[in-house]
Parts: C-alpha cells; sequence; structure tokens
C-alpha cells in the first residue's frame, strides 16, 4: 500500500481525479466501483469539469456504487441513488444502463445483495475501486469487524456512523442497516484508491496503514492489495510515523 501525501483537498481531489481519468483514457470500458460522501465531491467535480471540457467521456465505463441505505427509496434525498446523480451520473455521459447503485428499497435485499454482486461478476470485476474511509475505518458500509472474507449484503451500521450520518435524515435519524459490497469484492478489484481528507480521518489512517492488518480496522486490508494507493492531505497524514509512506 502506497500513501501519497499532497498539502490539501484540492491537491487530494486532483491527484484521484487524474488516475481515474487516466485508467479512463487507456481503458474506456473500464469498470469503476465509487463511493460517497463528503471526500469524493472534489474528485467528482474534477471529473465532470473534465468531462464538459471534451477532454474525457464515460460512455464505454461501467459504474458499480459501494453501497446504500436500506429502506430508502431511489429518490429519497438523502439515498446514494439521488447523491451520484447529482454529483456524477447525471453530469457526465454515463450509459444508464451500465450504471449500478443497491437498491436499498428492493422487497428481499437478500436477493438484491446476490444480483449485485453477479452484476459485478458478470461486468469482468472491478478495474479501478475508489474508496473513502470512515472516522472508525469502515470503507463502503463495513463497519468494524467486518469479514475479510464477505460480499455483497446486509449489514447493520454502527452507532458512531449513524451519528456521523445523521445530518442527512429527518429528526437526525440515520437508518439502523446498509447494504454494503463486500470486503473480500473489494480486495478482488484491480486497483484501489483511498482518499482521506481532514484531521478527524488521521487517527483511522494511521490505524490503517501503521497497526496490524486486522478485521477490526476494515481499511487495513489493502495492505495486502497489491496495487492499492491512498491519497492523503496533511491533515489525514498528520497521525502518521516517519517512513510509513513509499
Ligand atoms: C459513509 C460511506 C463511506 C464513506 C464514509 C466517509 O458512511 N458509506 O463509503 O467513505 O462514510 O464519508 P465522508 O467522506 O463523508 O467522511
Amino acid at each position: 500500500m502506497r500513501a501519497h501525501v499532497v498539502p490539501d483537498y484540492e491537491a487530494m481531489s486532483a491527484a484521484v481525479a487524474d488516475v481515474v481519468a487516466q485508467s479512463l483514457a487507456e481503458e474506456p470500458s473500464s469498470v469503476l466501483m465509487l463511493p460517497t460522501g463528503t471526500t469524493p465531491l472534489g474528485m467528482y467535480r474534477r471529473l465532470v469539469e473534465m468531462h464538459r471540457s471534451g477532454d474525457l467521456s464515460f460512455a464505454g465505463a461501467t459504474f458499480f456504487n459501494l453501497d446504500e441505505y436500506l429502506g430508502l427509496p431511489p429518490d429519497h434525498p438523502a439515498s446514494y441513488h439521488v447523491y451520484m446523480k447529482e454529483n456524477f451520473y447525471g453530469l457526465i455521459d454515463a450509459d444508464p444502463a451500465r450504471v449500478f447503485v443497491p437498491d436499498g428499497a428492493a422487497p428481499d435485499p437478500e436477493a438484491e445483495c446476490e444480483r449485485y454482486e453477479s452484476a459485478i461478476k458478470e461486468a469482468g470485476g472491478i478495474d479501478v475501486c475508489v474508496l473513502g474511509i470512515g472516522r472508525n475505518g469502515h470503507i463502503g458500509f463495513n463497519e468494524p469487524g467486518a469479514p475479510f472474507d464477505s460480499r455483497t449484503r446486509v449489514v447493520r451500521l454502527s452507532e458512531s456512523t449513524r451519528k456521523v450520518n445523521a445530518a442527512d435524515f429527518e429528526a437526525d435519524r440515520a437508518p439502523e442497516c446498509a447494504i454494503t459490497v463486500g470486503m473480500a469484492t473489494i480486495c478482488e478489484s484491480r486497483e484501489v484508491l483511498l482518499l482521506a481528507s481532514g484531521t478527524n480521518k488521521a487517527g483511522a489512517v494511521a490505524a490503517a496503514v501503521e497497526g496490524e492488518v486486522s478485521e477490526s480496522v476494515p481499511a487495513s486490508m489493502l495492505k495486502t492489495h497489491p496495487n492499492a494507493r491512498l491519497f492523503l492531505d496533511e491533515d489525514a497524514a498528520s497521525d502518521l510515523g516517519q517512513g510509513v509512506v513509499g
């Protein structure tokens, strides 16, 4: 796992957007897995700008999202469907037939998870997986304790994650469960790019980079990945010791 430390949020966003754009330039039919949250917004903004200036097409690409809240219909304002449409998919030339977000309102969530996992397989697996990181080290909605061999499934969110995400919901009540792509599915991606910005991520970043590989810190699994890179701003890297970055 290599870490690239850059001065600030804008530099982090630019660096990751460039890697994604480069992958698409080399392989227009790339399969991307994408995150939500505040961290990737700058990356999405830059990719949209590249598209608008005519430098980048997404028409041949396939997109999978990492997760969705359980019980939210796709038009719920706090759903990741709406987030992705407003911040990315609705602003580029993505082919709607190749845009996948787990359906949080599916009548049979277990079947939805199986369908999602099969769709990833049918697409040939993930070429580039972009991740954020939760303050407790979660990736996607794989909370601490998520088995490294897990697949797309329904998970219960930790109280700390629900608290952080509560502001998006009426009466500050985030859903209790979500559908997330699993740890094994993430780790099978050919390339993983994890973004982190701000001092509130510094502890999770240090635990992932410098601690043991452990299911109690989901992002630490990336140390076992042959092609994982971290893009950190200086604040997110501020708890790292010397000699870690390579
Ligand atoms: C959410 C998402 C994650 C995201 C994380 C960090 O709970 N499920 O995919 O990486 O939290 O979000 P943020 O970038 O807003 O800090």
